[in-house]
């Protein structure tokens, strides 16, 4: 029969990698009590409406890049979620979070992308992220920002960099969004086909375009930076101060736009050489109209994600993931009948005490020798083995070996196994 591969850009997580997986999420959940956020999850399906509305239309991701489909009950528009912002967003007014002040909250889960699949880049990916909401301040943009980099450091990735940028307001990007369209209407000759087109959709894209023959047209293009009012420049140089005072290093790049529409003032992102072409590790910013185009009432909110792909790939060359601890702390060798009825019997009783046990259960059913047993015991990475054999039931006994370290083995009764098998694990 034809075997069925998983979807193109969609990986399994393998157990080789599950235990890199779990450290991550140790170090995030870690990370947000720190700061005192808190968790919120939401439905991996939305209503369509909510990522045009919320990512922008005329963005990357809405254009071209959702799992979007119908409904076949009920006709309705759904997509799987591209990103958290905007749901949490959705969630923070549905459940009116906000009512009784700001909220810090976090979120970690698979995001869809349909993009073209490359290292550091698939068609599901997963986010760890932050929202911010309710605080209109630069106090919390530095914050998030100290978050991140507290986290690099947590993580030992080496070699990551900010890039930080501020989008001023609503009317001071329209200005510069004019300037814009009349220089690059001026050079029209010079943009490739899809700037043309975002010429009249979202000329402030063309900066973020990666072709070579445009870079030179690019730099010469008017600064958003050049257009800030007074308030915006402030809160830019608020972050700034922040940021240095606490010894964060940064690069102010005007080039930064982002991917996503709903952002105002600052704007950052965390990118690294080490990983090739997908160098951005996480991404974020002040996004105060998102909650009015929502349908909420007007509050300020700021936040950032992070792929975890990525990070985690970081963390490999940065050669910063700990060696994977033990799977279990006993292994159970028996010899079939009455002596995997005791066997099942004593793991179940370790298992009680908070003791992590894999009992052995041959492939085939029948039993195994203790040779062929003692091999997956060792390979389990378990600290002791138990072994109870016939001639051991018969004395009311099992064996409890040490597989780390002295090696060595002795009897132990059964009615005292929970004591004997706590001391052998303390001494191991
Ligand atoms: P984003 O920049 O689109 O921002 O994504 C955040 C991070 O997700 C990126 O920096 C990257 O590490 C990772 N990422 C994005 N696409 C892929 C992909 N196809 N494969 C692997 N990793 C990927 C957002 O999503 C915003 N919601 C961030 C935010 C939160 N802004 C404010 N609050």
């Amino acid at each position: 029969m034809q075997k069925i591969n998983a979807i193109r850009g969609m990986n399994d997580l393998l157990p080789k990698d599950a235990a890199a997986w779990s450290y991550l999420e140790r170090t995030l959940a870690d990370l947000t009590r720190a700061y005192g956020y808190e968790q919120i999850r939401t439905p991996i399906v939305e209503s369509t409406a909510l990522f045009q509305r919320g990512i922008g239309e005329v963005t990357d991701i809405v254009e071209k890049e959702m799992y979007s489909f119908e409904d076949r009950l009920n006709g309705e528009q759904l997509t799987l979620r591209p990103e958290g912002t905007a749901a949490v967003v959705r969630a923070t007014i549905e459940h009116n979070l906000i009512y009784d002040g700001p909220k810090r909250l976090w979120y970690t889960g698979p995001m869809f992308r349909h993009e073209r699949p490359q290292r550091g880049r698939y068609r599901q990916f997963h986010q760890f992220g932050i929202e911010a909401l309710g605080f209109a301040g630069p106090d919390i943009d530095a914050e998030i920002i100290l978050m991140g980099q507290r986290l690099w450091d947590e993580l030992g990735l080496q070699g990551v960099r900010l890039e930080l940028n501020s989008l001023g307001e609503a009317a001071e990007r329209a200005a510069h969004r004019q300037a814009l369209v009349d220089y690059f209407t001026q050079h029209q000759a010079q943009l490739d086909e899809d700037s043309q087109r975002r010429l009249q959709t979202n000329p402030l894209r063309i900066l973020d375009s990666k072709n070579p023959a445009m870079q030179t047209l690019i730099e010469g293009a008017p600064k958003l930076l050049e257009f800030l009012g007074s308030e915006s420049l402030s809160h830019f140089e608020a972050v700034q101060t922040l940021l240095k005072a606490n010894n964060i290093p940064f690069k102010i790049n005007p080039r930064l736009v982002r991917g996503l529409d709903y952002y105002n003032l600052t704007v950052f992102e965390w990118t690294t050489e080490a990983l090739g072409a997908q160098g951005t590790i996480a991404g974020g910013g002040r996004y105060d109209p998102l909650m009015e185009r929502m349908g909420g009432k007007s509050a300020p909110a700021c936040g950032w994600a992070m792929g975890m792909e990525r990070v985690l790939d970081l963390m490999a060359i940065s050669k910063s993931i700990p060696d994977s601890e033990p799977v279990c702390d006993v292994y159970v060798l028996h010899q079939g009948g009455d002596t995997l009825v005791q066997a099942m019997i004593a793991a179940e009783a370790l298992r009680s005490a908070g003791i992590d046990v894999i009992l052995h259960c041959p492939p085939d059913g029948q039993s195994a020798s203790f040779k062929s047993q003692m091999k997956k015991a060792d390979a389990s990475g378990a600290q002791l083995a138990l072994i109870i054999g016939p001639d051991e039931l018969a004395r009311d006994e099992a064996q409890l070996k040490n597989l780390r370290g002295t090696g060595e083995q002795h009897a132990v009764p059964l009615s005292g196994l929970l004591v004997a098998v706590v001391d052998a694990l303390v001494d191991s």
